[in-house]
């Protein structure tokens, strides 16, 4: 079969202000699926990822850690690139944006916009998203349309790129491409965000430095997306002097598939395609969204508290198990919702009974009826032999659509198959009809049968739970893996004669205690869940209110429970200074406030309009609880809980203060 050619994909570089979690995992999963498959196809594939480590998110939150920026980052980016050691996954190239070969090149990728017309000097007054590093047309103290937080207002002289020039060559793009963007809606919203006009984009910072400066005019760093965005050919070797990088970039640019969040998918449709366009180079050839991953209803995130770590289910099911779990259960392009229930049902039914139960049966019978060598059978001429074919190809074109979820359940209902035909054929079963040489032969066509069958399905499951397919190769007797060829996989390719390997069962069935031990593993691990934790700003409408929420922490000492400065310190207080305080429409005790803690502005919702006037508290200096999720209170976000006294029956709260004054932000401890 002829070469396929080349096959360069990509998943978005994560940004390093927190460590990794399945959200990010499930990119990096689909995008090691695609590439496992793609190289067993015969593609010469290059799989790319990495950290995104600029940018003033990471600066405060390096800040907030108490140390340098490099050093923080040097700390996340080596935990996201454990973990994908640790489970396994088949990068190729692993980038950071603050490595020298990425900066070098992203200062020439400006300079060349720059050169070519695209970047000129101006100046930018508006609002500024800084948890997703976007700029926000919209008035002063506007919620981000895309997280919800409060934006900033930022003036400051800049450099801009020529965005709207490409409005008319985009729209023309997309016409000419209909598969440049996926699934269909992301499309239909980029055209449409295209459509209602682009504005020339501000493409460089002065009020930080965590960046990469702009050549020549160094107060400037780059505009973090920008720099992030560029890491697809920086990666490769673009604007690189070494003969080599340069290689590599004509040989793989551009990239046949960029995986993205649907979150990020303007930036990925829009401002990259522009750059590029700008800077004369060829567009990717698509671009795929998935969905959200969901933990209890909303999307996982550091910031909601929701999160689920990799590693707790790699220790307890192992990591074929989650590749598995989220391949299968959600439908690619959609959001899905993690548990760990649904996560254990999926295991013991499909892999333990299903795929892992066919291949120890089935070996277990050529181990005992053949002594472990694969017997020679009646050449195929009905039945289960000539089903295959088609469950190959549907397996195929599903994956190929990037449908994994449709192309595992066409692959089980063959398992379903192989093992109906075992049952009904019942080889173990003495048969009184036949001579005994006889049904030695008919046991040789039934376990041969089933014994291909099972070196089938183990090639086409690789790419998805490559563990286990690789142990179940092995034991099959055809050695490493890596060796399968999905391009020639037909009937007939087990050799009577071949000794199977040592047996040992691939997915044995959870403990019963799966859930409970995995709970356990997330709770030790720092994760808890909204339901565990204290409830936050305060509605007394609503909720148990500023007082309940300030009375909980009371509550511990009363019950003479003590607590160790490890708990105690898993409450991060802080001071923060009211900027905005307003009462909400329809809730008589509630204030909306925005509160500055130095390193970030937030909204916050505290049942105390019954005890202060909104306008006696701006200015004021106060306590909050920094690190409680979020939740939303008449529609609007809460982020944190002002901490108050709680006085009397009615529990009337005196907010908590300072004789000295003191810097916002600080922490109490
Ligand atoms: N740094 C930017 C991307 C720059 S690419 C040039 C960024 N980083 S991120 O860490 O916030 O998110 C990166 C990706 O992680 C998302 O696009 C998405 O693919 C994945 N996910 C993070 N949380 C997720 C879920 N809860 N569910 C599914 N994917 C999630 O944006």
């Amino acid at each position: 079969m002829s070469n396929p050619g080349k096959y360069y994909l990509t998943t978005p570089i994560y940004y390093v202000n927190a460590r990794p979690h399945i959200g990010h995992a499930y990119t990096t999963i689909v995008a090691d699926v695609i590439a496992r498959r793609k190289r067993a196809l015969g593609f010469d594939t290059w799989f790319l990822t990495g950290t995104d480590e600029h940018g003033q998110k990471i600066e405060r939150s390096a800040r907030q850690a108490g140390i340098a920026p490099q050093e923080f980052t040097d700390r996340v980016a080596a935990e996201f690139k454990g973990l994908w050691d640790r489970m396994g996954l088949s990068y190729d190239d692993f980038i950071r944006t603050t490595e020298p070969r990425h900066k070098r090149a992203v200062q020439k990728f400006f300079a060349l916009l720059k050169d070519s017309g695209y970047i000129y000097k101006g100046t930018y007054t508006g609002q500024y998203c800084v948890f997703d590093e976007l700029y926000v047309d919209a008035p002063p103290g506007s919620p981000c349309p895309d997280c919800g937080r409060t934006t900033e207002t930022v003036s400051e002289e800049n450099y801009f790129f020529k965005l709207s020039a490409f409005e008319r060559k985009l729209l023309e793009f997309y016409d000419a491409n209909p598969d440049f963007v996926r699934p269909e809606t992301r499309r239909n919203e980029v055209i449409s965000f295209v459509r209602s006009g682009l504005k020339d984009l501000s493409v460089s910072r002065t009020s930080f430095k965590w960046g990469i400066p702009v050549p020549g005019d160094e107060k400037h760093v780059i505009y973090v997306w920008l720099d992030a965005l560029a890491n697809y050919i920086t990666a490769l070797g673009w604007g690189s002097e070494d003969p080599k990088e340069q290689e590599r970039f004509k040989k793989f640019w551009p990239a046949d598939l960029h995986i993205i969040g649907k979150e990020i998918s303007r930036f990925h449709c829009v401002y990259w395609p522009a750059f590029l366009m700008a800077a004369g180079l060829p567009l990717p050839k698509s671009i795929v969204a998935h969905g959200w991953l969901l933990f209890e209803e909303s999307k996982m995130s550091k910031s909601r508290g929701n999160i689920v770590r990799a590693e707790t289910i790699l220790e307890v099911l192992g990591a074929d198990a989650l590749r598995y779990f989220l391949l299968r259960e959600i439908v690619f392009g959609q959001d899905g919702g993690f548990s760990f229930d649904a996560l254990v049902q999926r295991y013991n039914s499909d892999l333990a009974n299903g795929y892992g139960n066919l291949a120890s049966r089935t070996l277990a019978m050529v181990q005992r009826y053949f002594e472990g060598t694969i017997p020679d059978a009646a050449p195929c001429e009905a039945g289960l032999c000539k089903e295959t074919a088609a469950y190959i190809a549907n397996f195929g074109k599903e994956c190929d659509s990037l449908n994994f979820s449709r192309a595992l359940e066409t692959l089980w209902s063959f398992i379903g198959a192989v093992d109906g035909f075992l049952t009904s054929r019942a080889p173990w079963k003495a048969r009184t009809d036949i001579s005994d040489r006889e049904q030695q032969q008919y046991r040789a066509d039934v376990l041969y049968t089933a014994a291909e069958a099972l070196r089938i399905i183990t090639a086409l499951v690789y790419p998805i739970i490559p563990d286990a397919a690789a142990k179940v190769w092995a034991q099959l007797g055809l050695g490493d893996i890596k060796q399968a060829d999905l391009k020639n996989i037909e009937w007939g390719g087990l050799k009577p004669g071949t000794r199977l390997g040592e047996l040992s069962p691939v997915f044995p069935r959870a403990e019963k205690d799966a859930i409970t031990h995995m709970q356990e593993i997330e709770q030790k691990n720092n994760a808890p869940k909204p339901e565990e934790q204290p409830s936050v700003a305060p509605a007394p409408a609503e909720s148990k209110g500023a007082e309940a929420a300030a009375g909980q922490v009371a509550t511990h000492a009363q019950t003479n429970e003590k607590i160790s400065i490890d708990d105690f310190m898993k409450v991060e207080l802080r001071v923060a200074q009211i900027k905005v305080a307003e009462r909400v429409p329809k809730a008589d005790k509630l204030l909306r406030l925005e509160v500055d803690l130095g390193y970030e502005q937030r909204q916050i919702l505290a049942g105390i309009a019954e005890a202060y006037e909104p306008e006696s508290l701006i200015g004021r200096k106060v306590v909050i609880v920094a690190n409680l999720a979020p939740r939303k209170l008449r529609g609007l976000e809460s982020n944190g809980m002002i901490v108050a006294a709680s006085l009397g029956e009615k529990g009337r709260p005196v907010l908590a203060g300072f004789l000295e004054d003191v810097e916002v932000g600080a922490r109490l401890k």
